[in-house]
């Protein structure tokens, strides 16, 4: 120790010779080899201990971040199918309401029928139709038409939330003739046949999403019995990106469903006067 204190450093390495009897010899000699032998030694140090542990804490951390980025994105439910939504969707946990009138936290949309309540409803799907440019719709598993009379020229698509979200609305309208009136099969919204059209559409869409979420069963001192609890957190897609997503793509024109665009790009069975796709 005391021939370190006595010379000075060639450099920080030699921190990292060993003291043996080699230094005893020659004194013109062993500075090289030692240099020589801290390169090396420094080269081992780098390649063999401080590298492979960046690189592990470098993979490390990005492992992280993909397992965090895909459990959030595509964990709760994986999309399969292409949706020019899928970007937008973002999970977030949400404690239901049991949707009962007495329950202080019951929703405005669980209330006695009013204009109010009907206006909160319709605000849940701004349109059923949007709007969407012909890149995304050239990913979409099925073809979809050009949406008529369009400058833009844009493909028109109906998300399945916000048409669930109008058929429930039909439904809700319909178990209230007392306030919505009687209407028979003539009624294109309120009519029996469409009210089995969207309750059998809302039957598939629930199977479909299956939400798995557990019910607890809790003691209830004042009704004297086990009473199973719904307020309890539920994994959601935050809704209000996605109906902000609608607005922005929505085109409130009821589509001209009678014209037809023709040379659709992406439709050859519309391609006249020689046009063969862009
Ligand atoms: C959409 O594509 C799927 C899969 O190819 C097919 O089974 C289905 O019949 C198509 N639907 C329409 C309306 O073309």
């Amino acid at each position: 120790m005391a021939r370190h204190d006595e010379k000075p450093l060639i450099n920080g390495a030699d921190r990292y010779v060993d003291d043996d009897s080699s230094s005893e010899q020659g004194s013109d000699h062993i500075p090289t080899i030692r240099r020589k032998d801290s390169t090396l030694r420094k080269a081992l140090w780098w390649g063999f201990i401080v590298l492979p542990w960046m690189m592990l804490c470098v993979l490390g951390v990005s492992y992280g971040y993909s397992v965090r980025y895909y459990r959030d994105r595509y964990y709760v439910r994986p999309d399969l199918t292409y949706s020019p939504m899928q970007d937008v969707v973002k999970y977030e946990t949400k404690i239901f309401t049991t949707g009962k009138p007495d329950d202080p936290d019951v929703s405005l949309y669980a209330q006695e029928p009013s204009d109010e309540v009907d206006e909160l409803w319709k605000g849940l799907y701004p349109s059923i139709f949007q709007l969407i440019p012909q890149q995304q719709a050239a990913k979409l598993v099925n073809k979809t038409s050009l949406f008529p009379h369009d400058p833009q020229r844009r493909y028109i698509i109906e998300i399945d939330v916000f048409h669930q979200l109008h058929c429930l609305n039909m439904v809700r309208k319909a178990t209230r003739p007392d306030y919505y009136g009687v209407h028979g099969d003539e009624d294109t919204l309120l009519g029996p046949s469409h009210i089995a059209h969207c309750i059998d559409a809302i039957r598939q869409s629930l199977m479909c999403a299956s939400d798995i979420t557990p019910y607890t069963w809790q003691w209830d001192e004042k009704l004297q019995l086990h009473a199973n609890q719904v307020k309890n957190p539920h994994v959601c897609r935050n809704f209000d990106d996605l109906r902000d997503w609608a607005v922005a793509n929505t085109e409130q024109i009821y589509p001209d469903f009678f014209f037809r665009e023709m040379n659709d790009p992406l439709d050859p069975s519309t391609w006249v006067d020689g046009y063969a796709g862009e």
